[in-house]
C-alpha cells in the first residue's frame, strides 16, 4: 500500500477502515460512467493546455494515455479491477500507471464534485435518446395494432363501467398519445442536462484561466452552468429524469393493466400471444400475462426511486455533499427498468390478436344512451329534457333486461313523438362512432388521420 492509494491519503495518519471505505466507495456502480469520465478528462486536459497550465507535450502524453485507457476499457469488463473509491480515482490511477508522473497534472484546477456532475450529464445525453427510441418503438407497436384493428368496435369505459362505443384503434392510439408526451418530457430532461459544470471547481470556481465557453463547445454543451456553488450540488436534471421515468412507468402500468383486463376471459377483446404468456405449474388451463404484471409491479420501484431521491435532496445544505452519490444508483436502476419494461410491453403489444367484437357486444348494455339523447337534441328537444326521456327508457330496458337495439319503431315513438322511423338505423354502435365529429374523437376518419400521423411520427423517431 502506498501513500497514494487514495486520492486524499496525504491528509491522514492512518489507512481507511476497510469496511467504511467499502461502504462509501462508488466504483462498483459508477464504472458505468467510465467512457464519460475519460471524455471529460480528455477535454479538460486540452483546456488546461490552452490555458497554458499544461505544456503541449504533457497534454499530448495525457491525451494518449487517456485514449489508450478508453480503448482498453471499452467492452472489457475485466479492465475494471481494483479497490478504487470511484471511477474518477480509477481513471486517474490507470493514467498514472500508463504515463507516469505527468498523469498527476490532470486534476489541476478540477474537483470530483464538478467531474461527477459532468459525467452524469454526458451519460444521460447519450443514453436518454435510447430510452426515447424505445418509447417510439412502443408507439409504433400500438399504431400497428390500431391499424390491425381496422373498424373493430369495443366499449370505452369510465369508472370501469361501459360508457360508449369506441374504435379499438382509438384505444391503442390513446396510449400512444400519452407515450408521445413522455418522449417530449425526456427531451426536456436532455435540455436540462445541457450545461457545462466544469469551471465550478469544488464549489467556488477555479483559479486557472480555463476558457469554459470553449470547453462547453468542445463537449457539446450549449451553455455553461451559471453559479459554481449551485452547480456543485445541482441535481435537478436527475430529479427530472426520475420524474419523467416515473411518468413513463405510470403510463406503461396503465397500459399493462388495460391489457391484463381486456385479454381476460371476462372481456376477451384481445388475446396475448403464446410466446409472451406464462403457464401455471399447477393449473393446466392457465395462460398468464406475467410480463404485463411485472411492468405494473416494477412501476413501484421507479416511483419509489423518484420519491426517495427527492427525499435525499431536501435536507442538503448548499454545496456538494456525499449524499449526492445516491443519484447514480437511482438513475441506473430506473433507466434499466424503464428500458426493459418498454421493450417487454412493445413485444406483448405487437403480438396482440384483436378479436373483432361484434357491434352488439360493443353496444351491449346501455352504451348508446348518449346517442339517443343526441338524437332527440337534433330533433329540437333541449338536452336536459332529452336526458330525462332517455333515463326513463333506460330504466324500463334495465328492468326488462333489454337494450336499445331491440326497440321497435312503435316502442320508440311511445317514449317521445320526436322519435321517427330512422331511429332504428341511427342508434347503433357503428352509428355512434360515426356521429362523432371532432378531430380528437373516435370518428373513423379522425382515427384514420390520427393513425397516419402517429405512424409517421414513430417512423421518424425510431
Ligand atoms: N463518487 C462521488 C459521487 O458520486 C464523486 C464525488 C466525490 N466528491 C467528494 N468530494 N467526495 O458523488
Amino acid at each position: 500500500m502506498t501513500d497514494e492509494q487514495h486520492l486524499w491519503s496525504g491528509r491522514f495518519a492512518s489507512a481507511p477502515d476497510a469496511a467504511v471505505f467499502r461502504f462509501q466507495a462508488s466504483f462498483a456502480f459508477d464504472r458505468r460512467l467510465f467512457e464519460d469520465d475519460v471524455e471529460g478528462s480528455l477535454a479538460w486536459a486540452e483546456a488546461l493546455a490552452r490555458a497554458g497550465v499544461l505544456s503541449a507535450a504533457d497534454a499530448d502524453a495525457i491525451r494518449e494515455g487517456l485514449s489508450a485507457i478508453l480503448e482498453a476499457g471499452r467492452g472489457d469488463p475485466a479492465f475494471f479491477e481494483g479497490a478504487d473509491e470511484d471511477v474518477h480515482a480509477f481513471v486517474e490511477r490507470k493514467l498514472i500507471e500508463r504515463v507516469g508522473d505527468v498523469g498527476r497534472r490532470l486534476h489541476t484546477g478540477r474537483s470530483r464534485n464538478e467531474q461527477v456532475s459532468l459525467d452524469l450529464r454526458l451519460y444521460l445525453r447519450r443514453r436518454l435518446p435510447l430510452v426515447q427510441r424505445d418509447v417510439a418503438g412502443l408507439v409504433d407497436a400500438l399504431a400497428g395494432r390500431a391499424a390491425a384493428a381496422g373498424a373493430t368496435l369495443m366499449p370505452a369505459y369510465t369508472h370501469l363501467r361501459r360508457a360508449q362505443p369506441v374504435l379499438a384503434a382509438h384505444f391503442f392510439l390513446a396510449h400512444a398519445a400519452a407515450l408521445r408526451r413522455d418522449h417530449a418530457r425526456i427531451g426536456a430532461v436532455m435540455d436540462e442536462t445541457d450545461a457545462l459544470p466544469l469551471g465550478s471547481g469544488a464549489v467556488t470556481g477555479t483559479s486557472y484561466p480555463v476558457d469554459v465557453e470553449e470547453l462547453a463547445r468542445r463537449l457539446g454543451f450549449s451553455r455553461v452552468a451559471a453559479n459554481s456553488l449551485d452547480t456543485s450540488s445541482d441535481r435537478d436534471f436527475v430529479s427530472s429524469m426520475l420524474h419523467a421515468s416515473a411518468l413513463v412507468m405510470v403510463h406503461l402500468s396503465r397500459l399493462a393493466e388495460d391489457l391484463i383486463i381486456f385479454t381476460g376471459d371476462e372481456f376477451g377483446f384481445f388475446e396475448i400471444a403464446d410466446s409472451v404468456a406464462t403457464g401455471s405449474s399447477l393449473m393446466p388451463q392457465k395462460k398468464n400475462p406475467d410480463p404485463l404484471e411485472l411492468v405494473r409491479g416494477k412501476t413501484g420501484r421507479v416511483v419509489g426511486r423518484a420519491a426517495g431521491w427527492l427525499t435525499t435532496m431536501k435536507g442538503l445544505p448548499s454545496g456538494y455533499n456525499k449524499d449526492l452519490q445516491e443519484d447514480k444508483e437511482a438513475v441506473f436502476e430506473v433507466e434499466d427498468t424503464v428500458v426493459g419494461s418498454l421493450q417487454a410491453l412493445a413485444a406483448v403489444t405487437a403480438g396482440l390478436e384483436i378479436r373483432p367484437a361484434d357491434d352488439e357486444a360493443a353496444a351491449g348494455g346501455m352504451l348508446l344512451a348518449t346517442d339517443v339523447a343526441d338524437y332527440l337534441v337534433h330533433q329540437g328537444l333541449p338536452f336536459r329534457r332529452a336526458h330525462e326521456v332517455v333515463g326513463g327508457i333506460v330504466r324500463d330496458l334495465v328492468a326488462a333486461d333489454r337494450n336499445f337495439t331491440s326497440l321497435t319503431p312503435a316502442e320508440w315513438r311511445g317514449y317521445h313523438d320526436l322519435f321517427e322511423a330512422d331511429v332504428v338505423q341511427r342508434i347503433t354502435a357503428r352509428g355512434a362512432v360515426e356521429a362523432r365529429t371532432t378531430p380528437q374523437s373516435t370518428n373513423p376518419e379522425a382515427v384514420q388521420a390520427a393513425l397516419d400521423e402517429t405512424r409517421r411520427w414513430a417512423a421518424a423517431h425510431r
